[in-house]
């Protein structure tokens, strides 16, 4: 019987010349259309999985080293971002993210982002899977701040009134994920700088049939106080709201974009976020916070803390929750994804892929 590695399946049809239990995998393209069928309708599952990521990741069970950025002297706005993780667990792969950020694309007409995922099995450390990433990538953010609206608004009154700050991509998976597990809202404050995106946005709203009130707010202020929860899923570059008292109802804040607030707001907030030495880099706003207050002492804990029990969220202040977003996410709900197509006995493996598999030929 042919030996079979741990992560992945081995490629049966070849000589791999087993060594103990341990064989060349074979390799499998995932498409997107396929990722998204294993993730539709499956929020509660996913959430979990990320809750129990973070649990790993806060334990130790994790490599998750400083993303690379890759930038370009002659296209300064765009950016491809490798993030390498490793998980242990009942997961159990190694891997990495590749993603790119082209604003261009949008007035182009195509999706800003885009990224692969390589997966790597535990053994043997060869790839056994390449995975389209975007969506991977938007759920597993979608799903850890809804997970964190939960957590964090446990021990104050349940937002009632949403506001998405940017309405791309990511604010339509977070809406949707807070939808799917049982966020429901009197009011849906819609604000973006193009109108056409704050229309469909608007328009994705109707066609789910949300519940609520929709409402466009053609500025920033207007929005921010009048929502309980504000989700901020922009691109900007460096911080465009500066006004502390903008926050003064004390607002549950999802700052997924993590540029847009001044250090002042969040050093007048309770500061929360996935890992600190992740999210305390390249300009984020936490980065600038510390930047100006000379330390850390802003910081409040992570996700896990909360989830631990570890720190508690005081409710007569802002709580702004800054997740860098982690590799390990994307490998846990990567795996999750080739699990359940590996189960259904849909995964398309390329013959071959490892060509060269004795050492002398
Ligand atoms: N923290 C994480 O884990 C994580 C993960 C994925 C994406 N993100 C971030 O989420 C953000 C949104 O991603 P997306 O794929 O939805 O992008 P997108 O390009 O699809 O949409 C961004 C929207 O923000 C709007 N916008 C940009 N600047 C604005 C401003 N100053 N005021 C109002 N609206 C503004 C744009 O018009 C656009 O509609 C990006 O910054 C991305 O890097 C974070």
């Amino acid at each position: 019987m042919t030996a079979v590695s741990s992560a992945a399946t081995a490629d049966a049809t070849t000589d791999a010349r087993p060594r103990g239990n341990v064989a060349v995998p074979s390799f499998s393209v995932i498409s997107g259309a396929q990722v998204r069928q294993a993730l539709h309708g499956r929020e509660k599952q996913i959430i979990e999985l990320v809750e129990a990521t973070y649990r790993l990741h806060g334990a130790g069970d994790s490599v998750n080293p400083p993303s690379y950025f890759l930038r370009f002297p002659d296209r300064p706005s765009s950016r491809i971002i490798a993030l390498p993780a490793s998980i242990g667990g009942s997961v159990r792969v190694d891997g990495m993210k590749w993603i790119s950020s082209f604003p261009e694309n949008v007035p182009a007409g195509i999706p800003r982002a885009s990224a692969v995922l390589i997966l790597n099995d535990h053994d043997t450390g060869y790839p056994f899977a390449c995975l389209e990433s975007s969506i991977i990538s938007a759920t597993r953010t979608a799903a850890s701040a809804a997970l964190a609206a939960d957590r964090l608004s446990r021990g104050r009154p349940r937002p009632t009134r949403v506001g998405f700050f940017g309405t791309g991509l990511i604010a339509r998976y977070i809406h949707t994920y807070l939808a799917g597990t049982g966020f429901n809202f009197d009011d849906i404050g819609v604000h973006d700088q193009s109108p056409g995106s704050a229309a469909g946005f608007q328009g994705y709203l109707e066609q789910t049939g949300a519940t609520g009130r929709i409402t466009q707010h053609h500025d920033a202020e207007s929005l921010i106080r009048s929502s309980d929860l504000v989700v901020f899923a922009t691109i900007a570059g460096q911080p465009h709201i500066t006004e502390p008292s903008w926050f003064a109802h004390n607002p549950l804040v999802l700052h997924i974009s993590l540029r847009d607030l001044s250090p002042e707001i969040l050093l007048a907030s309770t500061n929360i976020v996935d890992d600190v030495e992740h999210c305390l880099k390249a300009e984020t706003s936490p980065h600038l916070a510390e930047k100006l207050s000379g330390n850390r002492n802003f910081l409040h804990g992570t996700l896990d803390d909360v989830m631990t029990g570890k720190v508690t969220i005081p409710t007569d202040r802002p709580v702004i929750f800054s997740p860098f977003g982690l590799g390990v996410l994307d490998l846990a709900v990567g795996k999750y994804v080739y699990d359940e197509i590996h189960r259904a006995g849909e995964l398309h493996t390329i013959d071959d892929f490892f060509h060269e598999r004795h050492r002398y030929g």
